[in-house]
């Protein structure tokens, strides 16, 4: 039986359920190099996905969803490749923003924005704006993302408050380190998914990870239906998640 078929015949137990998933959308370039096209074809097909699988998070419940959809590492692409996946960020954008806003999901933009280009930044932002009222699912979109930049900003916050006397070093724990990382506000990922087969993090997440649920699947972004989706979190659903603790004393860290 295959993954796609087991999660078809699933019911997902809402108490079960992962609050926060994050993907780690991978093996694009491989899936269109299988079929002999350009690795851009791969990029193509992955965009559709991701709109399948923001439709089916919201269905589901999920309710943040954050998708590593360029790192900092990605910048050292090549440059055609770099330009054609801005363009289908910006496809993207302009095409979906209807959708998200129709579905009442806020989007957000996790990395170096500053550094994506301006035309495809101005639309990124703009539908960021228009749909910061919306109240259900968070969508974040992981864009020139690397989770050592994401610490080393953080910090450099926090050192310059402590510099200038508005913060005491004393005050600095994890719940106020996290509060100044991207992902301020929400959730750590409950349960984090990488397509195509590798087991690695690459620099994802790097601190809101510690205690996820990771989920590795051999099937490429492309061929990443809402059915897998599914099976994650039905997989995520029979994990036993300790947190350090024991099985008897469990609680959730601070
Ligand atoms: C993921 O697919 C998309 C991005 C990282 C932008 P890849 O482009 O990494 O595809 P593979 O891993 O080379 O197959
Ligand atoms: C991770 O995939 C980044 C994204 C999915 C955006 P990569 O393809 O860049 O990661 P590595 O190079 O295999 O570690
Ligand atoms: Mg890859």
């Amino acid at each position: 039986m295959s993954i796609s078929d087991t999660a078809e015949v699933l019911v997902l137990d809402s108490k079960k359920m992962p609050r926060h998933v994050a993907i780690i959308m991978d093996g694009n370039g491989r899936w269109a190099k299988l079929r002999g096209w350009h690795r851009t074809m791969g990029h193509a097909y992955g965009t559709q996905r991701v709109k399948e699988i923001i439709r089916e998070a919201d269905r589901i419940g999920i309710k943040v969803l954050t998708l590593y959809a360029f790192s900092t590492e990605n910048w050292s692409r090549p440059s055609g490749e770099i330009e054609a996946l801005m363009q289908l960020l910006r496809d993207y954008l302009l095409k979906e923003r209807q959708e998200l806003l129709d579905n009442n999901i806020r989007l957000q933009a996790l990395g170096q924005i500053e550094r994506i280009p301006t035309e495809v930044r101005a639309i990124l932002e703009d539908t960021i704006e228009v749909t910061s009222p919306n109240t259900g699912m968070l969508l974040n979109f992981c864009l020139s993302y690397g989770g050592r930049a994401d610490i080393i900003q953080a910090t450099q916050r926090l050192a310059r408050e402590v510099a200038s006397g508005q913060l005491e070093i004393s005050q600095i724990d994890e719940a106020r380190f996290s509060d100044y990382l991207y992902t301020s506000g929400m959730p750590d990922p409950d349960l984090v998914i990488r397509t195509s087969g590798e087991f690695r993090i690459s620099n994802f997440l790097l601190w809101q990870m510690a205690y996820s649920e990771i989920f590795v699947t051999d099937t490429s972004w492309p061929d990443f239906e809402p059915s897998h989706l599914r099976a994650a979190c039905e997989a995520f659903s029979q994990r036993k998640r300790r947190f350090g603790q024991t099985d008897e004393a469990q609680r959730k860290p601070l």
